[in-house]
């Protein structure tokens, strides 16, 4: 579904990505993990088309998304929840939803709607006309996962989605995936959670200075604590 080959980019004279490299199949939960500034989000940007790629092949159920401009990835299918955020304060939470829905995606797959969200997220229905900055971090975060549901993912994107929430709406965020999961929907998840999301993902990839190092499932990295503290600085 989500084939990202020997990927490099970064930011002026700073190249931050060399050679990442790593695919997701329909339906399976990736994760992308690994230490502070070893590229994880900058792999993120440059997929959803912030970010050109200076080399490389990103390609999504096989049309390449080099070279697209973020709307038209997003429009192809790869829903994002981006680090911190990044939902609108002074529009109320219904706002939010729709502003950047979109009609039904190029190509085949699962069409959201606002009801489909609010059924996942009841507390959001509860606060539809509430401005979305009286919303707090855990309900922010179900906004920013609802409004990226609203684009009809093929594949949702997750960066750092439950940092700094208690662990009870961390929970809540780690059972909605895998309802997701369970219909089908491929995943990308960046976190620092490892224990919490084992039961969610299917392949880990330890990221290291912007290339993947080591991929595996939960259990056998959690069969090889010389990989954690190595790689991971647990
Ligand atoms: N806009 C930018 N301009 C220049 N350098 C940047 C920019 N954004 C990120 N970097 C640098 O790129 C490197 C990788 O950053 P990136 O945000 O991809 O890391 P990350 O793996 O997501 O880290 P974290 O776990 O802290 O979110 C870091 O050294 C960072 O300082
Ligand atoms: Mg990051």
């Amino acid at each position: 579904m989500l084939n990202v080959e020997s990927l490099t980019a970064g930011y002026g004279n700073s190249q931050i990505l060399f050679g990442m490299g790593f695919e997701a199949r329909q339906g399976q939960v990736i994760s992308l993990v690994g230490r502070n500034g070893m590229g994880k989000t900058t792999t993120i940007r440059t997929l959803m088309g912030m970010l050109p790629a200076r080399a490389g092949r990103i390609s999504l159920a096989g049309a390449s998304l080099n070279k697209l401009a973020p709307h038209a990835v997003a429009r192809l299918g790869v829903g994002l929840v981006p680090e911190g955020r990044r939902i609108f304060g002074s529009l109320t939470v219904q706002e939010n939803l729709v502003a950047t829905a979109h009609g039904r995606r190029i190509g085949d797959g699962e069409n959201w709607s606002l009801d489909r969200v609010y059924q996942l997220f009841p507390r959001l229905q509860e606060r539809r006309k509430q401005s979305a900055r009286t919303l707090s971090g855990g309900e922010q975060q179900m906004l920013a996962l609802g409004r990226a549901l609203m684009t009809h993912p093929r594949v949702l994107v997750l960066d750092e989605a439950t940092e700094g929430l208690a662990p009870l709406i961390r929970k809540e965020i780690w059972s909605c995936l895998q309802a997701l999961k369970s219909q089908g929907l491929t995943i990308l998840v960046i976190d620092k959670n490892l224990t919490e999301m084992a039961g969610l993902i299917d392949v880990h990839h330890i990221v290291e200075k912007g290339r993947v190092v080591w991929k595996g499932s939960p259990a056998e990295l959690a069969s090889r604590p010389d990989l954690a503290q190595r790689y991971l600085g647990i």
